[in-house]
């Protein structure tokens, strides 16, 4: 079995590592040879993580797709421009491709799919949602006698090891940020791992799986981990929560839900202590309940796992075209983001002065909000008092509304933030 990969960096390089030293048990599962006869870079002489002996490289990645000796296309270098085209000319050469790339999937995922079937070749994707984790293949084969309710995870990388140092050891954004570049955890564009843009291409994909519908990329409300402040982190942590970057997406009322936020999770959840580069997934099936998904989310041998456990399945034949179930998905409406019901955490800075809370309360009350807990920390010099309040559950529409009038009073000194509080009951 000939393979060409795009692409030698992390990914890249991670496969060809794996490759080689899992060969024995690679090959047992698969009764087959598989080597790496071809790959593209944009740097011929440029320093590799893995050996190059017995690959021919090139900086012609067209010369792998149209090459007949090439069975399978591994897609590892990312981006939706030349990447798509290289994708759909292997599609239409007979080739079975692999890719990691989210972005690609979650934007273009439906018209590549459709036209693998119509080419009869595969197009897989495990190693685009959360790293090493095989969360596609558990919610296509060990929960397809379920229908799922919620999907909702930690699911980037990057994302998780910046919180976490920034949390334990007090680091600043920019410096961890540089080191999860270093290692290979990033984007080429790490913005898409700050703004939340990559976990909401993986969310797409994984409510497309989870719910049999379309990828609508599109739809996913979309906020970074960039206005998290280190006050927010206290607050959490006194009231008893965890911020994590999650990705959630519910079937509620017959209506899909997908949303990438910060998420106050009470510490006692699993998920609140999942730290640094892991990811995890909550899947709810309503026959299996609750089950959770665990395992580094980026990294050239853990992406490699995914990557390669593909390459097995297109070998042994034991995966269908039909990977979304994509004859069948279902047309699922979309929930209005202001129907979208959580609960909520504000943080305020107001004047120190008689009747503010009450104010604050009374316009909650007037919008059917209830104030489960509030935390106030000492005045400080500038006679402000910092406060922390949680909301029950309530519309986001409803919350903006309150949210904008409290705001209009000149008792509020800075821009009041609102962050999802997430039970995960
Ligand atoms: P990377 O380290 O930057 O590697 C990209 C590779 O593609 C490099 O070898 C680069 O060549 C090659 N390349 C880029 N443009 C090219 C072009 N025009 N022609 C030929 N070769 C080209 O990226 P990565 O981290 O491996 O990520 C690859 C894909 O996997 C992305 O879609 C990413 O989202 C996804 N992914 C990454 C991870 C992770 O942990 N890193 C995890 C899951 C999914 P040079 O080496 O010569 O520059
Ligand atoms: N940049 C991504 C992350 C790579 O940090 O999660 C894995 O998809």
């Amino acid at each position: 079995m000939n393979i060409g990969i795009l692409g030698l960096g992390t990914v890249g390089g991670g496969v060809v590592n794996v490759l080689a030293k899992n060969q024995t048990e690679i090959k047992r599962r698969t009764n087959t040879q598989i080597q790496v006869t071809h790959a593209a870079v944009r740097d011929i002489n440029q320093s590799r993580i893995c050996s190059t002996a017995g690959i021919q490289l090139t900086q012609d990645p067209s010369e792998i797709v149209n090459n007949n000796s090439i069975d399978i296309v591994l897609e590892l270098m990312g981006g939706t421009g030349l990447a798509k085209e290289l994708v759909e000319t292997a599609i239409k050469n007979g080739k079975h491709v692999i890719t990691a790339n989210k972005a690609l999937i979650a934007t273009h995922g439906n018209e590549l799919l459709a036209l693998a079937k119509a080419n009869n070749t595969h197009l897989l994707f495990e190693a685009a949602v959360a790293g090493g984790i095989p969360i596609l293949k558990s919610l296509e084969q060990g929960l397809s006698a379920n229908q799922i309710e919620m999907v909702a995870g930690i699911i980037n990388g990057t994302g998780n090891f910046i919180l976490t140092e920034m949390r334990d050891k007090g680091r600043d954004f920019d410096s961890v940020l540089k080191e999860a570049q270093e290692l290979g955890y990033a984007e080429a564009d790490p913005t898409f791992d700050v703004e939340g843009i990559d976990a909401a291409h993986k969310l797409a994909i994984l409510a497309a799986i989870a719910f049999g519908c379309e990828l609508q990329f599109n739809k996913v409300s979309t906020e970074g981990i960039s206005e998290i402040s280190g006050e927010d982190v206290a607050f959490a942590t006194e009231l008893g929560y965890s911020i994590k970057h999650l990705g959630i997406a519910k079937k509620v009322k017959g209506e899909i839900q997908m949303r990438v936020h910060p998420t106050l999770i009470p510490k006692t959840r699993l998920l609140a202590n999942v730290d640094g580069v892991m990811n995890a997934v909550l899947v709810k099936g309503n026959a299996v309940g609750p089950t959770l998904y665990y395992g580094a989310g980026a990294g050239d041998e853990a992406t490699a796992s995914a990557v390669i456990a593909d390459l097995i399945d297109v070998i042994k034949g034991t995966v269908s075209n039909d990977v979304l179930g994509w004859k069948s998905f279902e047309a699922i409406p979309y929930q209005n983001h202001n129907d979208i019901e959580s609960i909520f955490y504000l943080r305020l800075l107001a004047t120190d002065k008689p009747g503010v809370l009450a104010d604050i309360t009374a316009i909650f009350a007037n919008h059917n909000i209830s104030v489960e807990a509030v935390v106030q920390k000492q005045i400080d010099e500038q006679d402000n008092a910092h406060i922390a309040i949680i909301t029950n559950q309530v519309k986001t529409g409803d919350i903006q509304v309150a949210v904008t009038e409290i705001q209009s009073h000149d008792f509020i000194q800075e821009e009041i933030k609102i962050i999802h509080v997430e039970t995960l009951d």
